[in-house]
């Protein structure tokens, strides 16, 4: 299989974090800190080494505040649900994922919020002074992805956070798309909440994601359980990382996830995506009927693109590329159905190509090959 789906999730993960987590397994295998034996103070040292290692990735103060996740989905729901009242006011962009999209509007429809969904140029870059133009004093959170999903274009974030400082809202990042590849600062750009997954460029497994949450958010506790301490605390414990963190953590992943960080090296991983981005696109370009819907200069783009061959539907562009090529690709929508809307490609979306640190140059002309083949038969 030719893999060009990296912006779902990265495949393959090296070999390290394989045998981490299967090392992990067998040798200790046990709940973190719970039970106050040998083998659960080795698994909470190595749960506390990742938390002060992603707090070190993002530029974070307080490794406490990492909160683990079981997805960068699951990160933005304990965001909003925990940060948003009633007669809030959020700015959100459509650039978003569905996990932002969604549980805002979820919000919206209950009559709790209201919400300012601000659109992004034909280069696919959202305007700061948007953001700044849709504050109310009601304005209680504004919610950005640092990269698109769907175009890979890098949003002007630190422009907003400075924004957001101003008025006193919350930021928001969704860097779904970026962590492992750009490098992230939420000192320097206000950011309050950063939401990520490890199984993206991280290179870590599935099943696990983290919210880095400012010292000064006041944050809800979005569920409750156990937390290997505190146990006579009748509601969950306001310490941290225990007020966000209820149940078991994903062990095995936080282990596969270490290793994957002790090897991660984001710019050269993204230098070399964003050649193998640049050798596809110039491929395609003189491709007959095919056109890259928004191809903003490769150096302002994480590394994914979207194209679309006239007179055929994507979803078939996709399934052709799989059988006949055994290139696995992802047409459609992308869990991001306001961004085709602005792109005109709604509601039959596009050909995302997003190639990852292991892609190779052979694989992206076997790509550009097919691509070929497939619009002269259209
Ligand atoms: C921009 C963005 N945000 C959020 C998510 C959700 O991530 P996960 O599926 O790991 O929860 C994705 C996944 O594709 C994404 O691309």
């Amino acid at each position: 299989m030719i893999y060009l789906d990296n912006a779902s999730t990265t495949y393959p993960k090296p070999s390290t974090v394989l045998s981490a987590m299967e090392r992990y397994m067998r040798e200790c295998g046990v709940s973190p800190g719970r039970g106050g034996y040998s083998a659960a103070n080795d698994a909470e040292r190595m749960v506390a080494d990742v938390r002060r290692k992603l707090t070190q990735l993002v530029s974070g103060s307080d490794p406490a505040h990492m909160v683990f996740t079981g997805s960068c989905t699951d990160a933005l729901n304990l965001a909003l649900h925990g940060v948003l009242r009633e007669g809030d006011h959020v700015i959100t962009t459509m650039l978003e994922h569905n996990s932002v999209s969604r549980p805002l509007e979820t919000l919206r429809a209950r009559g709790m919020i209201t919400l300012t969904r601000v659109a992004f140029n034909s280069d696919g870059f959202i305007d700061p002074a948007d953001i700044a133009a849709a504050i109310t004093p009601q304005t209680r959170l504004i919610a950005v992805s640092h990269a698109s999903n769907v175009i890979g274009t890098i949003q002007p974030v630190a422009e907003v956070g400075k924004i957001a400082a101003e008025h006193g809202a919350y930021y928001l990042l969704d860097a779904a798309q970026t962590v492992g590849v750009v490098d992230i600062d939420v000192a320097a750009w206000h950011v309050d909440l950063l939401a990520f997954p490890a199984h993206k460029e991280l290179l870590g497994p599935p099943g696990l994601g983290a919210l880095y949450v400012g010292s000064n958010v006041e944050i809800a506790a979005y569920r409750q359980g156990g937390t290997g301490a505190d146990s006579a605390h009748p509601v969950q414990p306001d310490e941290w990382p225990a007020h966000l963190e209820a149940g078991t953590p994903n062990t095995v992943g936080i282990a596969g996830l270490a290793a994957a960080l002790a090897a991660l090296n984001p710019a050269k991983a993204l230098a070399h995506i964003r050649t193998m981005l640049a050798r596809f696109e110039e491929g395609v370009s003189e491709v007959e009927r095919v056109r890259n819907v928004c191809p903003a200069p490769i150096d302002a783009r994480v590394g994914t693109c979207a194209l679309i061959i006239d007179g055929m539907d994507a979803e078939d562009v996709g399934a052709v590329l799989d059988e006949s090529f055994d290139i696995a690709a992802r047409a459609g929508l992308h869990c991001a159905p306001y961004t085709h809307r602005v792109l005109g490609t709604f509601p039959a979306g596009a050909l995302r190509i997003s190639p990852g640190p292991f892609t190779t140059a052979q694989e992206i002309d076997a790509a550009v090959n097919a691509i070929r083949e497939v619009a002269a038969s259209a």
